[in-house]
C-alpha cells in the first residue's frame, strides 16, 4: 500500500516540476512566473484542484515518445477567486515552450466544456510558443477544437486571457476570440507571424517589442484591453475585473453592500469651462459620480477619445462609456467607434447596465475616415447600444451634435433615461457652423460680414445651444444640476433593476463588421 501511496505522491512531484528545474530557473531568469506560481497567485488560497495533472502526449515522431513531461505543458482546474468559482488553464513554457499538442489542447477543451456547462468564467494564461511543431496538424486540429469552445463560450461565460509570455500563431486566436486581452509589458508578445517571417516576406526590421508588445498593442491595435508593469499586478488586475461581472449570461451584475448618504457631489459643479471649446477631463466626470475608486479603466491607451470600463454606483456594477473632451475633441471615430461598441456588447451580453456621459461634436471629418469606413465603424456603435437590452442612461455633459446625438445611447435608439446638465447643447451642429451655412447669404451681404456672423451664431446659439428644446420634446426626460447627478443615477438604475426587454426573436442580427 504504501508503496502505491508513494507512487501517487512521486508522480506528482514530478508533474509539479513540469519540464524541470534547469527550465524553471531559466523561466524565473526571464522576469517569468511559472504556470503553477500564477495559479496560486490567481485563485483564493488552497482552493486549485487540478484535472489531467498525468496527461502526457502521444505522439512518436521524431523520437518524441521518449521526452514525456507529466502535464503535456498545461496545468489546468478549478477553484475559486473572491469565493466564485472559475476555470483556469495556465501554459507550462518549460514543457517544449508551453507549445500546444493534441493533448495539451484536450485538456483545455475539457475545462472549457465544464465552464460552459456550470456557467463559470474561464481564465487562460498563455505563454506559448503555438502548435506544437512535432505533431503538424493534429496541434491544428486541437487549436481549432479550442477557437470553436470560445466561440461557443461567447456571451454565455465570460472569457479572460493573459498574455504572460511569447504568442505566436495559433496562441493568439484563441485570446483574439475572449472577451479581455491583459498583457504584461516586455515579457508578453503577440503576432501571428514573428520578426524572423516578417523580415522573410516584407524584408522588415522588426524587433519582437515593436511588432507585439504590449504597448503596441495596448495602444495601436488595441488587442489589448490592459497593459500591466509585471505579472502580478495583471493578475491581481484579473481578479479585480472579475469581481464586476457575473457568473454567467443568466446571472444579474454583482452588487456590493451600499448604504446610501449624502449622495450629493459639488466636486461636479465646475468641471464644464464656461467657454464651450474648452476641453476637460470627462474621467473627472466619472470619478466624481460613481463610487470612490471604482472606475476600472478598459483600453485606457487606445483610442482615448472615447473612455470606457467598469464601475459601481452605490455598489452596484455598471458600464460606463464617455466622450472624451480632453482628447481629439471627444469626436466619434473609426478606433473609438470600434472600442465602444465592444465594450457596450459585453455589457449587454453580461446583464451589466450602461451608463454614457456624453460631449461629442461629431463624427471626425477627413480622407483619412471616410477610406478607413468610419460609415461602417460608426454603424457599429449605433447597432450596439440599439440592440443592447440592459437599463441604459445617458447624462449629456456639453455638447451632443449631429449623428453622434443619435448615436451616443440617446433616447430613440432605446435608452431608458437621458439627463442633460444646464451647459448641455443638443443640436445638428455648432452655432458657428450653423450660422455660416444658414445665413450665408445674409452674412455675405453684410456691411460688416463678422459682426454679421456673430449676430446669426447668437441667434442659432439662444436657439439650439442648450437642452431646453429637446427637453420640449421629452428627447432629454430632466435637466439636472451636475452636483444632483449621482442621486439621480442611483434612483433611475434602481428604478430600471427589474427592466425586461426583448428584441425580435431572430437566429442572429448582421453587426456591420
Ligand atoms: C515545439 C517548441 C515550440 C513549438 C518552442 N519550443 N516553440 N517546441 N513546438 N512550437 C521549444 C523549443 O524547442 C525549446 O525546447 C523550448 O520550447 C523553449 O524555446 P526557445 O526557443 O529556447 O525559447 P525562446 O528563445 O524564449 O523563444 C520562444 C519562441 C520560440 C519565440 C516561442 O521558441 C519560437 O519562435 N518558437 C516557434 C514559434 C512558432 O513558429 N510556432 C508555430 C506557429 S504556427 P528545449 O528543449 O530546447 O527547451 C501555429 C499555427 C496555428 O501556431 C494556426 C492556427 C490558426
Amino acid at each position: 500500500m504504501d508503496s502505491r501511496r508513494n507512487t501517487l505522491i512521486q508522480k506528482r512531484e514530478e508533474a509539479a516540476l513540469g519540464g524541470g528545474q534547469a527550465r524553471i530557473d531559466a523561466q524565473h531568469k526571464k522576469g517569468k512566473l511559472t504556470a503553477r506560481e500564477r495559479i496560486q497567485l490567481l485563485l483564493d488560497e488552497g482552493t486549485f484542484c487540478e484535472i489531467g495533472a498525468f496527461v502526457t502526449h502521444r505522439s512518436t515522431d521524431f523520437g518524441m515518445e521518449k521526452q514525456q513531461f507529466l502535464g503535456d505543458g498545461v496545468v489546468t482546474g478549478y477553484g475559486k477567486v473572491n469565493d466564485r468559482t472559475v476555470y483556469v488553464f495556465s501554459q507550462d513554457f518549460t514543457v517544449f515552450g508551453g507549445s500546444l499538442s493534441e493533448t495539451h489542447s484536450e485538456k483545455i477543451c475539457k475545462i472549457m466544456d465544464m465552464a460552459l456547462a456550470n456557467g463559470a468564467p474561464v481564465i487562460g494564461m498563455n505563454d506559448s510558443g503555438g502548435a506544437r511543431i512535432q505533431e503538424g496538424v493534429v496541434s491544428l486540429g486541437g487549436y481549432a477544437d479550442i477557437f470553436y469552445r470560445n466561440v461557443q463560450s461567447s456571451g454565455v461565460v465570460p472569457q479572460l486571457s493573459a498574455i504572460m509570455g511569447p504568442c505566436a500563431g495559433g496562441a493568439v486566436y484563441s485570446p483574439a476570440l475572449t472577451d479581455f486581452i491583459f498583457m504584461v509589458e516586455n515579457t508578453s508578445y503577440m503576432f501571428v507571424t514573428g520578426p524572423n517571417v516578417v523580415k522573410t516576406v516584407t524584408n522588415e526590421d522588426v524587433s519582437s517589442e515593436e511588432l507585439g508588445g504590449a504597448s503596441v498593442h495596448g495602444s495601436k491595435s488595441g488587442v489589448a484591453h490592459f497593459t500591466m508593469a509585471n505579472e502580478v499586478m495583471c493578475i491581481q488586475n484579473l481578479r479585480k475585473l472579475l469581481s464586476y461581472v457575473p457568473q454567467n449570461c443568466e446571472e444579474k451584475a454583482p452588487s456590493i453592500p451600499y448604504t446610501l448618504g449624502n449622495e450629493t457631489r459639488d466636486v461636479l459643479k465646475d468641471i464644464v469651462p464656461e467657454n464651450p471649446n474648452q476641453p476637460y477631463d470627462m474621467k473627472e466626470v466619472i470619478q466624481g459620480v460613481v463610487d470612490a475608486d471604482s472606475f476600472m479603466e478598459v483600453h485606457a491607451s487606445y483610442a482615448e477619445n472615447i473612455v470606457v470600463g467598469f464601475a459601481r454606483l452605490a455598489g452596484k456594477s455598471i458600464g460606463v462609456v464617455a466622450n472624451q473632451p480632453a482628447f481629439l475633441a471627444g469626436v466619434l471615430d473609426v478606433h473609438s467607434s470600434q472600442k465602444a461598441a465592444r465594450f457596450v456588447r459585453f455589457c449587454d451580453a453580461f446583464n451589466i447596465p450602461l451608463l454614457v456621459f456624453e460631449d461629442v461634436p461629431g463624427f471626425l471629418p477627413g480622407t483619412d475616415q471616410e477610406w478607413n469606413a468610419i460609415i461602417t465603424n460608426g454603424a457599429k456603435l449605433l447597432y450596439a447600444f440599439s440592440e443592447a437590452t440592459v437599463p441604459r442612461i445617458t447624462v449629456i455633459t456639453r455638447k451632443a451634435y449631429g449623428g453622434a446625438y443619435d448615436v451616443m445611447n440617446s433616447k430613440h435608439i432605446g435608452a431608458d433615461m437621458n439627463f442633460a446638465w444646464p451647459t448641455a447643447e443638443i443640436a445638428v451642429m455648432g452655432a458657428k457652423g450653423a450660422a455660416e451655412i444658414i445665413f450665408k447669404r445674409e452674412i455675405d451681404a453684410a456691411a460688416d460680414r463678422d459682426a454679421a456672423w456673430k449676430e446669426k451664431e447668437k441667434e442659432y446659439g439662444d436657439l439650439f445651444a442648450n437642452p431646453y428644446r429637446a427637453a420640449a420634446r421629452g428627447f432629454v426626460d430632466e435637466v439636472i444640476l451636475p452636483e444632483e447627478t449621482r442621486m439621480r443615477l442611483i434612483q433611475a438604475f434602481d428604478m430600471l433593476q427589474n427592466k425586461v426587454k426583448n428584441n425580435p426573436k431572430k437566429k442572429h442580427g448582421n453587426i456591420p463588421l
